[in-house]
């Protein structure tokens, strides 16, 4: 049985009290989520303590949005993978688009980053995607396969049985148009194919989530899809009650 995830991505939103009230609505609903449903927040860097404490002694894990891909040193405005790890992380998201697109991150760097959280004992919520030009041209399968096979195929088989995989179509990130389930499922089946190619069976257990303008309304149908094991939500993991709501869909 691979393990299902309901992940809110809370991007550069919310002050630190905001954050906390947010993460306070979401322990006082958990009694609403069903209990093979494990929930995660991604809050920015300087909630994750203050979140952290509120979420301590609930069933939700803490994540970091991002991290160096440096150990430590001379790195003016960067934030270690010692430190996530130190102020009560289970995960790091790495390789989301915007950091792909707007900050020039490569797979190069994501190598490095990976490297850091698994000395670190986190475990990657990795994301993949296509851009809009590149599913048009009908070059969604090479782009995905190029970012695993970059990023994942130089991991032994034991650290990636601690990753987690986030396809989110770049096009239909924040936008309210989600990708159909048809289309979700084709390339999270895609996924763990190429996956199996490197890692054979171990495929079959990789946590697999869309990510892509997922809310209460669309997430029963593209969870229902067989290789669609849970959610990585921007703007609906901001309301209390949509987060629940999406976590309710399975
Ligand atoms: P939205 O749910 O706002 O489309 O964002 C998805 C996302 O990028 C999560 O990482």
């Amino acid at each position: 049985m691979r393990k299902k995830i309901v992940a809110g991505n809370w991007k550069m939103n919310t002050t630190v009290a905001e954050g906390v009230a947010l993460a306070k609505d979401l322990v006082a609903a958990l009694g609403q989520v069903p209990s093979d449903v494990n929930l995660v927040v991604a809050p920015p860097f300087v909630h994750l303590t203050s979140v952290g404490e509120v979420i301590a002694d609930s069933k939700i894990a803490l994540s970091a949005q991002n991290c160096a891909n440096k150990a430590k040193g001379a790195y003016t405005g960067e934030v270690a993978a010692a430190m996530i790890a130190g102020v009560g992380c289970e995960y790091v998201i790495l390789g989301h688009s915007e950091r792909r697109q707007y900050y020039g991150e490569t797979s190069a760097t994501l190598v490095e980053k990976m490297a850091l959280a698994f000395e670190n004992g986190l475990k990657p919520i990795y994301c993949v995607g296509e851009m809009l030009a590149e599913r048009e041209a009908g070059n969604h399968f090479a782009v995905v396969r190029a970012q695993i096979e970059e990023v994942l195929f130089g991991l032994t088989a034991e650290q990636m049985a601690n990753v987690v995989i986030a396809y989110e179509p770049v096009w239909a990130i924040g936008i309210g148009v989600t990708a159909t389930s048809e289309q979700a499922q084709e390339i999270h089946a895609f996924i763990r194919k190429v996956l199996a190619e490197k890692f054979g069976a171990l495929a079959e257990e990789i946590t697999i989530l869309y990510g892509g303008s997922c809310k209460p309304s669309n997430a029963k149908e593209l969870f229902a899809c067989p290789d669609i094991d849970g959610g990585l939500i921007g703007g609906a993991a901001l309301k209390a009650a949509d987060f629940i709501a999406i976590a309710q869909s399975y």
